[in-house]
């Protein structure tokens, strides 16, 4: 790695999500140089069209020689097979979500940069957005008494996916930005699913997540089958409640000064069993920042630092666990449980913070490899 002198980043797969990464890396001071890496040529030329200095190669293999680290935005099947050829050759990874869609990829996907010394990152962007950075604050301050329960929306027509279902394609925001925001991963897992306009892959599903620490559930709705575009995030406390809109171009985190208390125990039917609270609705300010820049510039810091990412590895495989689970749920019709991994998640104060706690890495892990 010539770090001195810039890094040397390939983009793997230059479809809808590789192209943005393309026009981050590109904006990035630490990077002197961005290629694309796709089969096809059409995808290619739609990205060097726009940005000429943008070299571009057929297959990774080519590419790897003149790299220090790429980004993998290939369908997820291929994640895996693509981050070990990196890998091998000692190129630093960042793998978009899920990280692979088995357990066993993962794991050897871990394994195999930790025994490299490289970095991999996978790419739960939403744990770099400032929306996500605060509804973690508000948990960890309490401000929302007790956490009666999480709700997420992600519904939306299409995109429908080649090779992998809903859950597996969308799932995997809502459950990084769960762990994330409470600190924890589920220790049960329930899913119902179903296969409606796709033959092979369901397109709408509902997941159950029971997190131990705090007690506390979340209900994910994931859906390619909706006609109307949702991407919410909803707490409720005993004290207060919120919601994260991201569609919302301002605004985007309400916190509503509402509660309800149980007035009787329901027993005598003459009586008001609930009183209701309705207060002020407060916004709260929230950094103005790309969470895809953030990611990108957080990944490059890494390789430049070794410091250990945020989203690393371990990250990525205790998601695609919980994928994993809510498949087998999903397919067999049970609860499954998940083994509770030691340390899992300690939480990282700073990164609550701001962006810039974030990039400078103050407080947050030490070197990968
Ligand atoms: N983090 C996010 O918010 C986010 C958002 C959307 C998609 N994604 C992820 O990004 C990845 C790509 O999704 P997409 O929607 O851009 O898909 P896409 O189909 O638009 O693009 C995939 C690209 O990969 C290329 N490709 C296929 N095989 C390849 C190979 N062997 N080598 C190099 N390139 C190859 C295809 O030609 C295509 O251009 C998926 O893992 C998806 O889950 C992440």
């Amino acid at each position: 790695m010539k770090a001195e002198q810039g890094l040397r980043v390939g983009v793997v797969g230059c479809g809808y999500w590789g192209s943005k990464h393309v026009r981050t890396l590109l904006s990035l001071e630490a990077v002197s140089r961005v290629c694309v890496i796709d089969p096809s040529a059409e995808r290619r030329s739609a990205v060097t069209r726009v940005y000429p200095r943008v070299d571009e190669y057929s297959t990774l293999s080519d590419a790897l020689g003149q790299l220090d680290a790429v980004v993998i935005a290939v369908p997820p099947t291929l994640h895996a097979p693509l981050a070990l050829e990196a890998i091998a050759h000692g190129v630093h990874v960042l793998v978009e979500k899920p990280l692979a869609p088995t357990v066993t990829e993962c794991e050897a996907m871990v394994t195999a940069a930790e025994k490299q010394g490289v970095t991999l990152m996978v790419g739960h962007t939403f744990e770099y957005h400032s929306a996500v950075w605060e509804l973690r604050s508000m948990v960890q301050r309490g401000d929302l008494g007790d956490l009666y329960y999480l709700d997420t929306a992600r519904l939306n027509l299409g995109l429908y996916q080649r090779d992998v279902n809903v859950v597996f394609d969308l799932a995997p925001h809502d459950i990084s930005i769960l762990n994330y925001v409470l600190g924890s991963s589920p220790s049960m897992v329930e899913c119902w699913g179903a296969r409606n306009a796709h033959p092979r892959l369901e397109d709408v599903a509902q997941l159950r997540l029971y997190y131990d620490d705090p007690g506390v559930f979340a209900n994910v709705h994931v859906s390619w089958l909706n006609p109307k575009k949702i991407r919410q995030v909803t707490m409720v406390g005993s004290n207060k409640m919120v919601v994260f809109d991201d569609l919302k171009a301002e605004q985007r985190v309400k916190v509503h000064d509402k509660g309800v208390t149980a007035m009787s125990d329901g027993a005598d039917l003459t009586a008001v069993p609930m009183s209701y609270r309705h207060g002020d609705i407060v916004s709260p300010y929230l950094e103005m920042n790309e969470p895809l820049r953030v990611e990108d510039e957080h990944f490059m810091d890494c390789v430049q630092t070794g410091l250990r990412p945020l989203t690393d590895g371990e990250s990525g495989l205790e998601v695609v666990r919980v994928l994993e689970a809510a498949q087998r749920a999903m397919s067999e019709g049970v609860a499954v449980r998940l083994p509770q991994c030691a340390g899992a998640r300690t939480p990282v104060p700073s990164l609550a913070g701001s962006a810039s706690d974030l990039l400078s890495g103050a407080s947050h892990g030490e070197a990968a490899g």
